[in-house]
């Protein structure tokens, strides 16, 4: 079974053009562990594009480890077996803070976000929906500026960055992307209320089911193939 199943099956294609259901959750402090999983299985060349440098597996760990989920926004997507296939990060930053000293808002804070999806994975819409997810929780979270700072020859970020409308800023091969939001509205609070409990229910029904295939493989004495979904 691949590690992919759980979004695919959600929608079989009808055409190649089609793209599997995507669910996003908030993620918290259960899932560090996950997250450090999912960072160390980026290759030299990710990590290059996702932290600006090529970070060593210690540099990886200890940025997993201080993860602040209080402070910031941490999505994910998960497959079958529980492993995050995609994580966005959305850091809040005071307006001052930031480098560009708030000089595309007047809101207390600015957003950025960070990306990265398993190379498994990539080309089936995971990396665009958590993009959308974090701009519709800024939206709610009365942030009204994203961020993004990229390599300029990152073709794929770029083409997302371009599809969601950014202003993008190119200097000396990095590229800083930026989107202007719309404020919150009752939909958009709506929505991502709706996202988040379909995504809670999806995770929910995905324990389930690999807490009741161990159970049933222990009960078997591991004979038992795993029945198909
Ligand atoms: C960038 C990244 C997050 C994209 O994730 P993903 O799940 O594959 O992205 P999606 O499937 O949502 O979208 C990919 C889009 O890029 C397009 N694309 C693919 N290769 C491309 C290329 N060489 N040039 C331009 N566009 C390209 C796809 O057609 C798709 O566009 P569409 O939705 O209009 O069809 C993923 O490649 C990744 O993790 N890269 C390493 C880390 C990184 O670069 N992070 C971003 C910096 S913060």
């Amino acid at each position: 079974m691949s590690s992919t199943n759980s979004i695919s099956n959600q929608t079989e294609p009808k055409n190649g053009t089609e793209k599997p259901v995507v669910r996003v959750k908030v993620l918290s402090e259960r899932d560090r562990r996950r997250l450090l999983n999912h960072f160390l299985a980026l290759n030299d060349n990710d990590r290059l594009l996702r932290f600006g440098s090529v970070l060593t597996d210690e540099l990886v760990t200890r940025y997993a480890q201080r993860l602040d989920f209080e402070r910031d926004t941490i999505f994910g997507v998960y497959d079958d077996n529980l492993r995050l296939l995609g994580v966005g990060h959305l850091a809040f930053i005071a307006r001052d803070a930031h480098p560009n000293r708030g000089s595309n808002t007047l809101k207390e804070r600015v957003a950025e976000f960070g990306v990265s999806v398993d190379a498994k994975a990539r080309g089936m819409g995971i990396g665009s929906h958590l993009f959308r997810r974090a701009a519709i929780h800024c939206r709610n979270e009365d942030v009204d500026t994203l961020y993004m700072h990229c390599l300029s020859t990152n073709k794929v970020m770029m083409h997302i960055a371009k599809k969601a409308g950014m202003s993008i800023q190119r200097d000396y091969g990095e590229a800083d992307a930026y989107l202007r939001l719309e404020p919150a509205s009752p939909g958009t609070v709506l929505r991502e209320a709706m996202d988040e409990q379909v995504a809670t229910l999806d995770y929910g029904l995905k324990a389930n089911a690999k807490a009741a295939l161990k159970w049933w493989t222990r009960l078997s004495g591991g004979k038992i193939d795993k029945p198909r979904s």
